[in-house]
């Protein structure tokens, strides 16, 4: 059967855009998909071996399309492909607002509006516009008042289609989903996007509702899925004050189906760029509708993951500091910068509250991480006191403490053994993520601070 959308655009070729339109062009050699985006150095980079995004398995999926059915081009000549296309997805950043109502809170919606000037300006007969960004929920209405001021005779349906993949395992997400959620107002527009998915998704997986409440739900599962952690992480100084474990705690815990066993690995604290901005965003609806309880309520889910990565940063300088509290002529080992393994994001990633309250009372860093650039950790804590190291071994040597960020697999192998003789004497291994191997540290006369571990000789 012919499929109804022959043609797609995409808006926005970032970590979310990016995958998912190679991962349908992949699946769909005979829809034509073209990605485009205002940064021209990124458009470069998905056209080149090296890509602007890195995700385990990517490189081969765009590969496979890239130069077949899956093209890269800049929004400057975008025109013509919007005015061809039968679907259009709307895959810009949706960040915090930083000025005007709602500042700090409410998401920005400026570079949604102005797609929607874009596809409005471009689009010819019906096109059906596609929010994959995460919106305030009705913000549809805005898309939708926009795109009226197209030219007679030109139409559109609304779609609702939150993106719910990890990064890090992206590629995997998008092969496999736990669903795909596709908002809508009426059945026909929802049946074609529904058709391209299930070339490779199970039908019972691919799930309509109406627009409001796709765009609603994906803020809830990222706000469920925030609360989790931040849970979790409220346990862990429980347990370090009374000597419970809370690996073990997570693990008895996670045998009940009714709680389940993800997302219960305490941490220094969750960051990405979607759990606090879409748990603000929620709190700002709520509070715009005179929910206040509501909003305060996963507020604190934001709090409690702020005091974490305070937490854990005050742990840190706690052995090392003067009795002022100075750490100046302290060097410290900052192992992993990514909010997460497996991606080279740093997005609100808790290195930055961390490495900046440390900078703050005087000690030098030395930052390693597998896949985050010397620029993007300038960017986020500049260069002042901060050392970007090559290796683990170039971080470690001459620290006077180590904080273990990042779960990158690497540094659960590193030979304690050997980089014992590295460290000043007497200093400790802070375990952000308890996975460094705690046996072989103690073993190599090493001392180590766990996440949610009590009963700690050292503390
Ligand atoms: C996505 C979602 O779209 C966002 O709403 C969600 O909350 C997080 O995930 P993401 O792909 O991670 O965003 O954002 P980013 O990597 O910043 O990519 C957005 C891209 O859109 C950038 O490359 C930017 O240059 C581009 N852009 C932005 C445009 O092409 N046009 C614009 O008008 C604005
Ligand atoms: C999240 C959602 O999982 C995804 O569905 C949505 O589309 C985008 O936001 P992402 O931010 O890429 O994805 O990563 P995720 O794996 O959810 O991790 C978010 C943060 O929580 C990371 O900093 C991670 O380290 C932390 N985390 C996660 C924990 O600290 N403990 C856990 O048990 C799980």
């Amino acid at each position: 059967m012919k499929p109804l959308v022959n043609k797609i655009v995409c808006i926005g070729a970032g970590y979310v855009g990016g995958p998912t339109m190679a991962v349908i062009a992949d699946h769909c050699p005979d829809i034509d998909v073209t990605v485009l985006d205002l940064n021209a150095e990124r458009i470069a980079a998905w056209n080149s071996e090296d890509l602007p995004v890195y995700e385990p398995g990517l490189a081969e999926v765009v590969s496979r399309a890239r130069g077949r059915n899956l093209r890269f081009v800049g929004q400057a000549e975008g025109a013509a492909y919007v005015a061809a296309a039968d679907a259009v997805f709307i895959s810009v950043n949706t960040p915090t607002k930083t000025e005007g109502e709602g500042a700090g809170k409410a998401s920005d919606l400026r570079y949604v509006e102005s797609c929607a000037r874009f596809i409005a300006a471009h689009a010819t007969g019906h096109t059906i516009v596609i929010e994959k960004s995460t919106m305030p929920v009705r913000a549809a209405d805005c898309v939708k008042s926009i795109l009226a001021s197209a030219g007679p005779g030109v139409t559109f349906d609304i779609l609702s289609n939150p993106e719910f993949l990890a990064e890090g395992t992206a590629i995997r997400d998008l092969e496999q989903p736990d669903r795909v959620l596709i908002g809508g107002e009426r059945p026909e527009p929802i049946a074609a996007l529904a058709e391209i998915y299930r070339r490779w998704v199970p039908a019972e997986r691919v799930l309509s509702t109406g627009l409001w409440s796709a765009e609603l739900s994906k803020l809830v599962a990222n706000a469920f899925l925030a609360q989790r952690v931040s849970s979790i992480n409220s346990i862990s100084a429980l347990c370090e004050v009374t000597g419970a474990d809370i690996e073990e705690v997570a693990s008895v815990i996670g045998t009940d189906s009714r709680i389940g066993p993800k997302f219960l690995r305490a941490s220094v604290g969750f960051g990405g760029s979607c759990f606090q901005k879409d748990l603000l965003s929620l709190i700002y609806i709520s509070e715009s509708y005179g929910l206040t309880e509501v909003s305060a309520y996963w507020q604190q889910v934001v709090d409690l993951n702020q005091w974490q990565k305070h937490r854990f940063a005050d742990q840190i300088a706690a052995p090392i500091a003067t009795d002022a509290g100075s750490l100046r002529g302290r060097r410290i080992a900052i192992l992993g910068f990514a909010f997460k393994k497996d991606t080279n994001d740093v997005r609100e990633t808790p290195a930055i509250d961390v490495c900046r309250r440390l900078l703050a009372r005087g000690a030098t860093l030395a930052v390693h991480d597998y896949k985050v650039t010397p620029d993007s950790v300038a960017s986020e804590i500049g260069t002042q006191g901060v050392e970007v190291a090559a290796t683990p071994e170039a971080a470690l040597a001459g620290a006077d403490g180590v904080a273990v960020l990042t779960e990158w697999s690497a540094y659960a192998k590193l030979d304690w053994a050997r980089l014992a003789g590295m460290l000043k004497a007497g200093a400790v291994i802070h375990d952000g993520r308890n996975i460094v191997d705690a046996a072989a540290i103690r073993r190599a006369g090493l001392n180590l601070r766990s996440i949610g571990k009590g009963g700690q000789s050292n503390t």
